[in-house]
């Protein structure tokens, strides 16, 4: 049974992400997320959804040595998606150090212990704030990026270029950046 650890795993994506995995897959989730945007009780229910229990790690994956007792614990993990960020455009405006903060150094410290702990794969949650105010939609993936409109977009714009150079010079994991389409404004 693949090992696939979840960051963001107590928030909205992450734990409907779980909950696919569970019923759909033979993989094995696990949780990393630190309830700042989130509580406990998502893990609840999805028992009372999926009648199975999930592991969290209750850590600040900013904390680069917290993050490292997850890996040491599951040294069998076989692939990472990285929910685990903070999201809201307006906050991100009248905070921008703590988004650059938590949503950069997070995902830094997870493709390290990635390529530490030689995890083949590696999925970057991204945003489709990235593509600026765009005129033209739908967006797709030929569709160019330009400036981010706030401190938030600019987190995963600068996101994928580092997942872009890590990619480069770390062919042991494989990375992928997704993220969801507005279909309609
Ligand atoms: N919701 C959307 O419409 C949407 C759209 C595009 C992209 N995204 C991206 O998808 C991801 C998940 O979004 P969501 O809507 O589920 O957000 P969410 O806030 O519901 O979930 C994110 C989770 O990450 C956790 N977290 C944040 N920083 C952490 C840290 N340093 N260490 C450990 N845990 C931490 C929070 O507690 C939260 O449970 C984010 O990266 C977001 O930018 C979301």
């Amino acid at each position: 049974m693949k090992k696939i650890l979840i960051t963001g795993g107590a928030g909205y994506i992450g734990s409907h992400t779980i909950i696919e995995m569970l019923e759909n897959t033979d993989w094995q989730p696990i949780s990393a997320d630190n309830y700042s945007n989130s509580s406990s009780a998502t893990f609840d229910r999805i028992k009372e959804i999926t009648g199975k229990e999930v592991i969290n790690y209750a850590v600040d994956l900013c904390d680069a040595k917290a993050a490292r007792v997850i890996f040491e614990k599951n040294p069998d993990i076989a692939g990472i998606i990285h929910f685990a960020a903070f999201k809201s455009v307006p906050e991100s405006v009248d905070q921008p150090l703590l988004y650059y903060h938590n949503n950069l150094e997070s995902l830094v410290n997870m493709l390290a212990l990635a390529k530490e702990f030689k995890v083949p794969h590696f999925i970057f949650s991204s945003s489709c704030s990235v593509y600026g105010n765009i005129d033209k939609l739908p967006v797709d993936e030929s569709t160019p990026m330009s400036k981010a409109e706030s401190p938030y977009g600019f987190t995963k714009q600068i996101g994928e270029e580092i997942l872009s150079n890590f990619a480069k010079v770390t062919p042991t994991v494989k990375t992928v950046t997704s993220f969801c389409l507005p279909i309609a404004v």
